[in-house]
């Protein structure tokens, strides 16, 4: 089997990526490990920056985001018994964010890919790549296949193979938290117009949704907290506990149908090529959750990738190639450090140095009061055009 570029790994970024290689006349084939079905109900991100948003809209994959997803022009902040709206559309000449679950993103792309009559194999096995020639090797329905291709585009997640297969040539950034995320979906009205994050002395909470009957929600764990320990009830309790307000607030309450422990990390591997493999996505870099980035920083490696193999494949042009990692660490790096911030901003570490509880306080209330200091993170939270 031959084509362009050999694309492992099915979730945004792989699916982008091809999708964004079918409308420059650019030819793949897309492996995935799991099954359609799995990745398909595999409950992730729900946030989209305006350029991610604008991304899938140019690749023509956004009819249902558009009928569906929630444009949402600010966040609150809400710590102290009170609540801080932060105004996106004033404090960033009218910018918005979408909320629309990450599953969603990728059913559109799969429908797209598989209406446009292009190789996207589910269930593959025994996956490995051999980045001299380049090829990519793997089991399909019982038999062995061999894959030759130009390019080999690694977008399998942060537990793929393909980082491994480069690993001597690679350097780890990293680090590791602790405390995890107790995410939940429940059929429930949201509570808010928009998505609120509360900085409580019990820990963080976010409140988010996917439509007006149903609610995301995520509450600070310990990373070994275990899911058995958390019935709905007390789920409530805790999460009606994070989000009070002086002035009285409860949740609308509903049956939850979804539970997970998300652990969180920070790690960044460079340079995210060797020789003809592109890493992309998860596969090079991971952010906590906080600033909401994950699938966007996706989005955006692959946008850049894209690019660089039209001109390649147009030219033999390997000048985007050659740079294709510096160009989208740049951006890694503001991400990471974005990610960070939130995520310093808002969680309480167990035992919290009474120091450190100030410093964090006064960054919130700071945050809350100077406009420039509101923008500073407004202006990161819909994402920056250039970086
Ligand atoms: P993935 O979505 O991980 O896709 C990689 C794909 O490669 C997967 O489908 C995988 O099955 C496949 N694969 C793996 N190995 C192989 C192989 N050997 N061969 C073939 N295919 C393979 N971000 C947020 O902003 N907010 C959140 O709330 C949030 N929640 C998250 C919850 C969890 C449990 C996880 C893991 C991530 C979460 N993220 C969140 C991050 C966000 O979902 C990711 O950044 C995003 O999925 C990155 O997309 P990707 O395509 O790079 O990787
Ligand atoms: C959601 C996830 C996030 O990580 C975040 O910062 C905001 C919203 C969500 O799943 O809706």
């Amino acid at each position: 089997m031959k084509t362009q570029v050999g694309i492992v790994g099915a979730g945004p970024a792989g699916l982008v990526l091809a999708r964004l290689l079918e409308l420059r006349g650019i030819s793949s084939v897309v492996i995935e490990a799991r099954s359609r079905d799995y990745v398909e109900q595999r409950v992730r991100a729900g946030v989209l920056e305006q350029r991610s948003v604008d991304c899938l809209t140019e690749a023509g994959v956004a009819d249902r985001l558009h009928e569906e997803g929630m444009v949402h022009h600010g966040i609150e902040l809400r710590f102290g018994g009170q609540g801080h709206r932060i105004d996106f559309s004033a404090l960033t000449d009218g910018k918005s964010i979408t909320v629309y679950g990450q599953q969603e993103v990728v059913k559109d792309l799969i429908a797209a890919r598989l209406a446009s009559e292009l190789p996207l194999l589910f269930e593959v096995s025994d996956v490995s790549v051999d980045v001299d020639r380049p090829a990519v090797s793997f089991t399909h329905d019982g038999s062995a296949v061999e894959l030759e291709c130009d390019v080999i585009a690694g977008c399998d997640g942060f537990h793929g193979i393909c980082r491994d297969a480069v690993a001597d040539h690679l350097t780890v950034f990293e680090r590791v938290y602790l405390f995890a995320w107790l995410g939940i979906l429940a059929h429930s009205k949201p509570s808010s117009e928009e998505l609120i994050y509360a900085n409580h002395e019990r820990g963080f909470a976010l409140h988010s949704m996917r439509s007006p009957s149903v609610t995301r929600s995520y509450l600070q764990v310990s990373p070994e907290e275990d899911i058995d320990e958390w019935p709905d009830e007390r789920i409530w309790e805790e999460l009606n506990a994070r989000f009070a307000l002086d002035s009285g607030f409860s949740l609308n309450e509903g049956e939850i149908f979804e539970k997970g422990v998300t652990p969180m990390r920070s790690f960044v591997v460079e340079p995210m090529q060797h020789r003809k493999l592109f890493l992309a996505g998860d596969a090079a870099h991971i952010v906590p959750p906080t600033g909401a980035k994950g699938m966007n920083l996706a989005i955006a490696d692959v946008e850049i990738l894209a690019a660089a193999l039209e001109s390649f494949a147009a030219s033999g042009d390997e000048s985007g190639l050659q740079s294709y990692s510096e160009d989208c660490l740049r951006r890694v790096w503001r991400v990471q450090h974005f990610s960070f911030f939130m995520t310093s901003m808002l969680h309480r570490p167990e035992n919290q140095d009474p120091f450190e509880a100030q410093l964090q306080r006064a960054q919130l209330d700071y945050v809350c009061s100077s406009e420039a200091a509101a923008r500073s993170l407004a202006e990161n939270y819909v994402g920056l055009d250039r970086v």
